[in-house]
């Protein structure tokens, strides 16, 4: 294989403004200045693989414009292959994001060009899909794109699928990922209405299972994660850091996890990794900006 990673996504300018409590409706609140970084949960994907060291491309598509530029800047310094990076058609998708002071974040995404990510430009990168060991993908993207890259997988090729923002997936989809990566909030729109989801996450892992994954992991924020496959549920231990920033933080336990997976370890020791990746990256502001080296992981 030519790529450790490919990554199918979204890239998008974040726009950040830190805040003391967050508006509600009618109410104007002031926050800090501007701060404008490269994110997107696909764009960030592949800069958190590349960081670390795997090879990385990336699909996905970037209005002709400033954020497009920052966008694809980000990405070379990481050292990600952006030959896949289509430009034009609408303008770069944007994020805008509120932090406030405990780290947590409010995003709200106008997805631009992410929008015109289509099944058709899937089809077209038959090369970079034959070429990856691992395929990485979010629903930034039209959902039907998401279906495409299910449908064009290589022999022997694997899916990591992170459903944020989440929705009703088909089957199809479903049954391709390995694993499946979800959050509490995530858990519960997959899982609608099935009967016995409750409060309990070993149950939302079980029954996500059911489902068709072959694998499923469930991140619990400070509480660590769970991983499940046909061989059994494990948890996997959270590290304890100081939040500063979580944005993006999912984005590198997703990549870190997918590339640990595809060098052949263990679904739990990958989890395990991936959980230590994003702890360096809530310790530090923006989302890109924060994602790790392998050094730094080693040495937290
Ligand atoms: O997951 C974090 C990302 O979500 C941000 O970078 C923002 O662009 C939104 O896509
Ligand atoms: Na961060």
């Amino acid at each position: 294989y030519d790529y450790d990673l490919l990554v199918v996504g979204s890239a998008n300018a974040d726009l950040v403004i830190g805040v003391e409590r967050r508006p509600g409706a009618g109410e104007t609140v002031l926050g800090s200045d501007l701060a404008v970084h490269p994110g997107g949960k696909g764009a960030n994907q592949a800069v958190a693989a590349a960081r670390l060291g795997a090879r990385t491309a990336l699909l996905a598509r970037v209005g002709d414009d400033g954020h497009g530029r920052l966008l694809l800047e980000s990405q070379r310094a990481a050292g990600v292959d952006t030959a896949g990076v289509l430009v034009g058609g609408a303008p770069t998708g944007v994020a805008l994001i509120t932090v406030d002071p405990s780290g947590d974040n409010s995003i709200v995404v106008s997805p631009g060009a992410n929008g015109r990510l289509t099944p058709a430009d899937v089809r077209a990168a038959g090369d970079l899909f034959r070429a990856s060991r691992v395929v990485s993908t979010q629903l930034e993207i039209p959902l039907e794109t998401v279906l495409e890259v299910a449908r064009n997988l290589a022999p022997g090729t694997r899916l990591v699928l992170n459903p944020s923002p989440p929705q009703p997936l088909p089957a199809e989809v479903l049954a391709a990922c390995d694993p499946l990566i979800v959050n509490e909030h995530e858990a519960k729109v997959i899982l609608g209405d099935t009967a016995g989801a409750g409060d309990r996450p070993e149950d939302w892992a079980r029954l996500l299972l059911e489902k068709g994954p072959r694998s499923v992991v469930v991140t619990l924020g400070g509480e660590g994660a769970l991983v499940a496959s046909p061989e059994g549920v494990a948890r996997v231990p959270s590290v304890k850091v100081r939040a500063v920033d979580t944005t993006g933080a999912g984005d590198a336990f997703t990549a870190a996890l997918a590339w640990r997976l595809g060098a052949g370890e263990p679904l739990a020791e990958a989890a395990a990794y991936a959980a230590r990746v994003g702890a360096v990256a809530v310790t530090r502001e923006g989302a890109q900006v924060s994602y790790p080296t392998a050094a730094e992981v080693a040495a937290l």
